[in-house]
């Protein structure tokens, strides 16, 4: 589909961990480049290639894309995103979307620590509320010396490649920055490019003022002294806007308003905003009408029969819950034999971050509780649980077509993009389950059954709920939730921002505190 290009009057910088495209070697020897993983990088990349003059920077951190980051050294390497993203060489002329990538390259010693030791176990936990305070995090010197020789050092090489971008822009240009990975750049942006309109979109939650007390004073501030260096700090819940002026108040003593939503800081009016992520719409419909989805389609109708599908589609992450789903999922079965042989529970599990004890651990668990479920219920015709550990989407949309009801029951999650996924694709009015800890509860909660993550009983009884559900309310909920999905689409979230930024730019710090604050 052929969309206009979204609107920015200036150049656009954009910055994430993970990038677009990720590089290896095929049997042959020869680079190939396929898709990038996570909800966050398929929802940038289905708009970045819609933006006019966009360079996206992200890190080469191992494997073959170090290697790229390496040889580009510094320069910009150009793809083409259609059908599959490839590098184009020189003179190449490609149809369809392209983009501009400048890779970073952090070395391991770097690396190893900024994501392993700090930004995945230490910030995620904090800030998904994952720490068992009674025994972690217990910071010791190594993870003092990681923030300092691995977070810290990161952020600059990352700032100092932005930096570059936006000189070459000639100083005007609007950033895009992303994520937990990354919150001390936009500070260090601002000091070398004033001119610069700064933006830091944070994906995951953002807790109140307590649990933060959790990180030392002296870094804490470091954290939030660094993103107040944007014009724009941007999360997906007005709840987490407001958590985070609070924490700007409570930790940094800074007057805030909560009115306008924003923050006073070295003379300047930091803006605290929400915008809801979403999905690409026609770009999901485009995988889910492919022959790969039709087929595992009818193996999945071969293997559920005239029964009924309950579906979850998770990283392997602790924030996920997925070993509490599995104990609800069990305790409906023992309590409804009726049901037996008549449901299945799909789990498409996608391995994460094995690096980090805890969710190499937490892998363990999900298949001891999956294997629990089935030598409980299980009949040699029935297994009720069934565990894949895969990533294909080709084999997840087909699920979500088939699906009778969509299981997220996470701890806390900043959006969650597979509910809107699975409501958008839905062939069977499938009922979705529904953590009230997401940020999707917020636009979709009224549409669903809601889940109470730490509730092992309550999500029994919202099971149940769901599978019997009558077939007349089900479409109706399932139809408005699919209408509040393409209403507000991921095109959408970014056009909101660049408007807003966009004002900012002409009515600098006089701006109206109106904006979009929803
Ligand atoms: C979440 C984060 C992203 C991250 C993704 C995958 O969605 O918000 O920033 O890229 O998880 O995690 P990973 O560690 O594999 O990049």
């Amino acid at each position: 589909m052929h969309l206009p290009p979204l609107a920015s009057a200036l150049p656009v910088v954009l910055l994430s961990h993970r990038g677009p495209v990720t590089f290896t070697r095929d049997d042959d020897g020869d680079r190939t480049a396929g898709r990038g993983a996570g909800g966050l990088v398929t929802a940038l990349t289905g708009l970045a290639g819609h933006l006019d003059h966009a360079v996206w920077v992200c890190v080469g951190a191992s494997g073959e894309d170090a290697a790229v980051a390496r040889e580009a050294a510094g320069s910009l390497v150009h793809l083409a995103l259609d059908p599959e993203p490839r590098v184009l060489a020189h003179g190449d002329v490609p149809e369809g979307r392209t983009l501009l990538l400048r890779l970073v390259e952090v070395p391991p010693e770097v690396h190893d620590p900024f994501y392993g030791v700090i930004s995945n176990p230490l910030l995620w936990f904090v800030q998904h509320r994952l720490h068992d305070l009674a025994r972690t995090p217990s910071l010791g010197r190594e993870d003092h010396r990681a923030f300092e020789q691995g977070y810290v050092v990161a952020n600059q090489l990352a700032a100092d490649a932005v930096v570059e971008q936006v000189e070459k822009a000639g100083g005007r240009a609007v950033v895009l920055l992303h994520d937990y990975h990354f919150y001390l750049v936009a500070d260090l942006v601002r000091q070398r490019c004033p001119d610069a309109l700064i933006s830091h979109f944070v994906h995951i939650p953002w807790p109140g003022p307590d649990a933060w007390h959790v990180l030392p004073p002296d870094l804490r501030q470091r954290l939030l002294t660094g993103l107040l260096g944007a014009d724009v700090v941007a999360f997906h819940t007005r709840a987490d806007a407001r958590a985070f002026v609070l924490c700007a108040q409570e930790l940094l003593g800074l007057p805030v308003d909560l009115a306008s939503m924003t923050v006073q800081t070295a003379g300047r009016r930091v803006r605290v905003r929400a915008y809801p992520i979403s999905i690409d719409v026609p770009a999901l419909e485009a995988v889910a009408h492919s022959d790969a989805s039709d087929e595992h389609l009818v193996d999945l109708d071969h293997q559920v029969g005239e029964g009924s599908l309950v579906l979850r589609v998770d990283r392997t992450d602790p924030s996920k819950n997925i070993v509490r789903g599995f104990q609800a999922f069990d305790l409906m079965l023992s309590e409804h034999p009726e049901l037996h042989g008549r449901v299945v529970f799909l789990a498409l599990l996608q391995p994460s971050r094995q690096d980090v004890p805890e969710y190499a651990s937490y892998l363990t668990e999900i298949g001891a509780s999956a294997t629990a479920v089935n030598a409980h219920h299980g009949t040699g015709a029935w297994q009720p649980v069934d565990l894949r550990f895969a990533h294909d989407m080709g084999l997840a949309t087909a699920a979500y077509r088939r699906c009778d009801v969509l299981v997220v029951n996470a701890v806390a999650d900043g959006m969650n993009l597979v509910a809107k996924e699975a409501v958008v694709l839905s062939e069977r009015d499938m009922v979705l389950a529904l953590s009230e800890a997401t940020g999707a509860h917020d636009e979709l909660g009224r549409f669903a059954v809601t889940l109470h993550p730490f509730d092992v009983a309550q999500q029994a009884d919202a099971l149940y709920e769901a599978l019997t559900m009558p077939a007349q309310l089900r479409r109706d909920r399932r139809e408005h939730a699919a209408w509040v999905v393409h209403r507000n689409d991921a095109r959408r979230w970014l056009s909101a921002q660049l408007e807003d930024l966009a004002e900012l730019a002409v009515t600098g710090d006089e701006a109206s505190d109106a904006g979009h604050g929803e």
